[in-house]
């Protein structure tokens, strides 16, 4: 493991003022939007939705990094220029979500566990041969009565740190994402509290196999209710108990956070994230790595009229900046 390269990266990847942009939906997911907005579900559609995203002018002004799916890390612009090419002449760093979803946790209903760690070192020697230099692991809870159960949180922290040690020896820097999911009900409180219990659990895996913490990005749900409760969180709500967790729960030397949008709203996210900065100075370096929020205006704009690339390119470098903005702590409406 080359410690020097992974610092590299991390400091590229999180120096203000810039986040990363996820796009790296699954194809099932990518369906399922494009069903939603009447758009076809086809291999074209995706690559040209997705040409439409990596070829924004100045993108690179907001964003550091971007995080591809299997399929859009092999693809061209209509002009023949493959999808590596373009980022890296922007400067962008090129991601690839490695994990390959989700399955049932035996036993206990409802609940996830992530797929994807048999044939995963060749799967990443061959994106570092691309060009890839991170890679991200998304695990799942839902909180409810009986969940997440302490099993759900141990098998996906085990398999969080097996990836991460295969992607470190590679000088793959890993994103490590543990996604507390929004739906439900739930009070802020609750999700302080499973989202505190989980962080212990997975930072507890990650240093029994010796990850190297400098040299990982955890990528996180914020602390907040949940969709459907009754009380709604507030920014400064949402700041100040993630900040808290963070701090208690995260180790001081990890090489970034950085936070997924989760189906908050688009401004709701930026608000949360410009709260958490007005509070600072913060420990570690924090920003976004947002997909919808960042995605949703430019997806909707295309889907209507998808000859109008340039409003929905418009689109996606304003909520570029309006995040940009926000990890700084200089947001305005
Ligand atoms: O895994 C989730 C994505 O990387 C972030 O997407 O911001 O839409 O939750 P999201």
């Amino acid at each position: 493991m080359n410690q020097g390269k992974l610092i590299g990266t991390i400091s590229r990847l999180v120096m203000p003022p810039k986040g990363i942009l996820a796009i790296d939906e699954s194809l099932d997911t990518c369906n399922k939007r494009f069903l939603k907005l009447g758009v076809p579900q086809t291999e074209e559609k995706r690559r040209e939705y997705r040409e439409l995203l990596i070829t924004v002018p100045e993108i690179e002004n907001y964003i550091s990094g971007m995080i591809l799916f299997d399929e859009t890390i092999r693809q061209f612009t209509n002009d023949g220029k493959s999808f590596i090419s373009i980022l890296k002449e922007k400067g962008i760093e090129v991601g690839i979500k490695v994990d390959q979803g989700l399955g049932d946790l035996p036993s206990h209903d409802g609940e996830k566990i992530t797929k994807g760690l048999e044939g995963i070192a060749d799967r990443l020697q061959e994106y570092k041969n691309m060009g890839a230099t991170f890679a991200k692991w998304r695990a799942v809870y839902t909180i409810s009565e009986n969940t997440p159960s302490e099993d759900c949180m141990k098998e996906n922290a085990l398999l969080f740190a097996k990836y991460a040690l295969i992607c470190q020896e590679l000088d793959i820097v890993p994103i490590v994402e543990p996604e507390i999911l929004i739906d439900g009900n739930h009070s802020i409180e609750k999700c302080y509290e499973v989202t505190a219990r989980n962080l212990d659990i997975v930072f507890a895996e990650l240093q029994k196999l010796d990850i190297f913490i400098p040299g990982i990005i955890l990528k996180t749900s914020m602390v907040i209710s949940g969709k459907e409760a009754e009380k709604k969180s507030f920014p400064d709500d949402v700041a100040k108990m993630t900040i808290k967790c963070f701090k208690e729960h995260v180790p001081e030397n990890i090489g970034g956070i950085v936070f997924l949008s989760g189906g908050q709203g688009d401004l709701e996210a930026t608000l949360n994230l410009d709260a958490m900065h007005k509070m600072g100075p913060l420990p570690w370096p924090l920003t976004f790595s947002y997909g919808r929020a960042i995605q949703n205006g430019a997806l909707n704009t295309w889907a209507k009229d998808p000859q109008n690339i340039k409003m929905a390119q418009i689109l996606l470098l304003a909520a570029a900046k309006n995040n940009s903005d926000a990890s700084v702590g200089q947001y305005k409406k």
